[in-house]
């Protein structure tokens, strides 16, 4: 048994996806959250810029007293993770690895659909991750660069004419691609999950990224005898990098419940 929180990270709020998850399979556990939304969105940042970054967020998050680190951004996985892991002292955890074997059980036609940012798609990391599991996959990777902007304003409804046009136009040629799983490789996409299910069509498996690092984290901690005590109740701390006007309004749609917890804005440039 280990009652000490979970730090999870995101560059802003796609991450919340992630804890929605992990609460729902971990209701027991405390959880430290750092979005970093005043530097928002790191996907179409450099690789150093991207390190340096999760560096900051991870020092930041190593201010408390962690069991381990939930690496809640595709962006970041791809790209800063093995660093990331080499520093820690405690198990780091991202989203690709997970992500991928899950859509690499899942596929039938073997044709699999990889939506991500910009910096995401330019590592090639889902395509190794898929290849080790289902060699002879044929993935189809795609960067969506507005979908990040348009989450973290709310535009996610089925109904919204801007998200519907741009999620067309880009998810067109996957579809004419006949895939039949389509990864959300990006923690904020989740949110699009029905605009994105709604286009695609029903025969077409998403796999969201969120769900698929919950599950590893929590198979990880029971297998170590890490989970926090049965009778402890979770509990979650905010952070963020920018005002914290707004936040829990939008948190809470990421979240699926209210956010009544304070939230605390922190300045991430001095760690
Ligand atoms: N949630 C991040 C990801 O999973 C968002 C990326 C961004 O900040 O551009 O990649």
């Amino acid at each position: 048994m280990d009652n000490r929180p979970i730090g999870v990270f995101d560059s802003g709020l796609g991450g919340l996806t992630a804890v929605r998850e992990l609460a729902a399979h971990m209701p027991n556990e405390t959880m430290i959250y750092f979005g970093d939304t005043g530097r928002v969105p790191y996907g179409g940042r450099s690789r150093d810029t991207i390190i340096r970054y999760a560096r900051q967020d991870v020092a930041f998050l190593r201010t408390f007293d962690l069991k381990a680190i939930v690496v809640a951004c595709g962006t970041v996985s791809s790209t800063a993770l093995t660093q990331l892991q080499a520093e820690q002292d405690i198990p780091v955890f991202g989203v690709v690895e997970p992500t991928a074997q899950q859509a690499a059980k899942v596929t039938r036609n073997q044709k699999i659909g990889l939506i991500a940012t910009r910096a995401t798609i330019r590592t090639g990391a889902y395509e190794q991750a898929i290849a080790r599991d289902c060699p002879q996959a044929e993935v189809h990777p795609l960067a969506c660069p507005l979908f990040v902007p348009l989450v973290e304003n709310g535009r996610t409804q089925p109904g919204d004419v801007v998200i519907e046009t741009v999620a067309a136009e880009y998810l067109a040629p996957l579809k004419q691609a006949g895939v039949d799983t389509l990864v959300l490789g990006c923690t904020h996409y989740p949110l699009l999950r029905e605009v994105i299910g709604d286009f695609m069509g029903p025969s077409v498996t998403l796999v969201d990224s969120g769900a698929a690092v919950a599950h590893r984290v929590c198979s990880y901690l029971k297998e170590q005898g890490k989970d926090a005590d049965q009778a402890q109740s979770g509990c979650c701390r905010w952070y963020v990098s920018d005002s914290t006007e707004g936040f829990s309004d939008l948190a809470s749609i990421f979240l699926g419940r209210p956010v009544t917890e304070p939230v605390e804005q922190i300045s991430i440039e001095t760690y």
